[in-house]
């Protein structure tokens, strides 16, 4: 899949602009401040509906407008075409239209253009805190299942609700409500926890030939999944650990046990990559994982991804950023921008002076 065009109205700085892309690689060059991540987030708009930076559409809004568009054409290699506009309208929020379709539940659009995206924030992924690597799973996964966000969806809502009746309620007055509770919430953890593990199996191998192709080293990097659950076999085994483990999360008023605390663990020669590797190794390891981010969704989907890269190539020389893009491969589109043109990039490229 590819965008072949982009519009955007009252975006952030930009007021009124559009672009014809190349199908391969799109740079976008201009000094800091220009309005270079701002593209970067229209694009992600239209794949996800919503910012990578913000939960908020007010900040996106252009000051003192009431309204902005973002418009897409993208063009797909099973054939066919999609026009999503994206119109936010202060005080009503935000209306999406696919084809002419207006998409109602934004959870179905969700996988329908997928998208890779690396910002400098996504750092947090290998150095950071867990919520930051589930949100990274959770994404990935959700563009390839609409079991798995819809799943996602519910359980998010039902622990909510569980939390509140913890912490305000008498504990030996809530068990009767907590029993149906733990038996959805073990359903929705054995689904996520299956879908969990099989990525990450699938991207294991390659996440380490990305990274030794990347370093010119030879470590061997293993990622696994750490689930706040002890067996997770069945839906029976977690749900008999909910209730086994009940008077922990009663007594800390708070559910503590299940996918919304579990976590992913990154090794680099047996070493745990959160407080053990370098800026570098950090650097390494989330340009790795992303390559096989792109790989994983160009297997499970019938469309290549599209590839944004925010700013994150300031430390490589043009050869180490041709040699990615090769790794990217050809049939994925590409977004880069940067503050500094790559000299001598040899790569088949379409610049955009912003
Ligand atoms: N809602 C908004 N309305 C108008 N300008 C905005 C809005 N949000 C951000 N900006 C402006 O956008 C610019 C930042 O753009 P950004 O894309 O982050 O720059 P860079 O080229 O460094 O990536 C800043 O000048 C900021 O003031
Ligand atoms: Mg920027």
């Amino acid at each position: 899949m590819f965008l072949k065009s982009i519009r955007l109205t009252n975006f952030r700085n930009q007021s009124d602009v559009g672009f014809e892309f190349s199908p391969s690689v799109n740079i976008f060059v201009g000094q800091n401040g220009i309005g270079k991540t701002n593209l970067a987030e229209a694009i992600y708009y239209l794949c996800f509906l919503k910012s990578f930076r913000t939960s908020s559409e007010e900040f996106v809004l252009q000051k003192d407008k009431n309204h902005f568009n973002v418009t897409g054409n993208f063009g797909f290699e099973e054939g066919g075409n999609s026009e999503v506009i994206l119109i936010y309208k202060k005080g009503e929020g935000k209306k999406i239209s696919q084809n002419h379709k207006v998409v109602n539940r934004f959870s179905e659009f969700i996988g329908s253009h997928p998208c890779v995206c690396l910002t400098p924030d996504d750092i947090q992924i290998s150095n950071g805190s867990p919520s930051g690597r589930r949100k990274f799973i959770d994404v990935v996964i959700s563009q390839t299942s609409k079991i798995y966000l819809d799943s996602l969806i519910r359980y998010n809502k039902i622990i909510k609700q569980k939390n509140k009746l913890l912490s305000e309620f008498e504990p030996k007055k809530i068990d009767d409500f907590l029993d149906p509770w733990d038996e959805e919430l073990s359903s929705y953890c054995f689904e996520i926890i299956r879908r969990r593990k099989d990525f990450l199996k699938k991207i294991s191998t390659e996440l380490s030939d990305f990274y030794n192709k990347l370093s010119g080293g030879k470590e061997e990097i293993t990622v696994s999944y750490e689930s706040s659950l002890e067996f997770t076999e069945t839906q029976q085994d977690i749900y008999n650990e909910l209730v086994r483990k009940r008077r922990i999360e009663k007594a800390r008023k708070s559910s503590v046990f299940g996918i919304h605390r579990d976590d992913v663990s990154f090794k680099l020669s047996g070493y745990a990559a959160r407080g053990f590797a370098s800026q570098g190794q950090h650097k390494t390891l989330i340009l790795a994982l992303k390559l096989s981010e792109i790989n994983f969704l160009k297997n499970e989907m019938l469309e290549s991804p599209i590839a944004i890269f925010d700013d994150v190539f300031s430390e490589l020389d043009s050869s180490r950023i041709g040699e990615f893009f090769k790794l990217v491969g050809d049939k994925t589109q590409i977004f880069v921008t940067t503050t500094h043109e790559f000299e001598n990039l040899e790569t088949e490229k379409r610049i955009f002076r912003i």
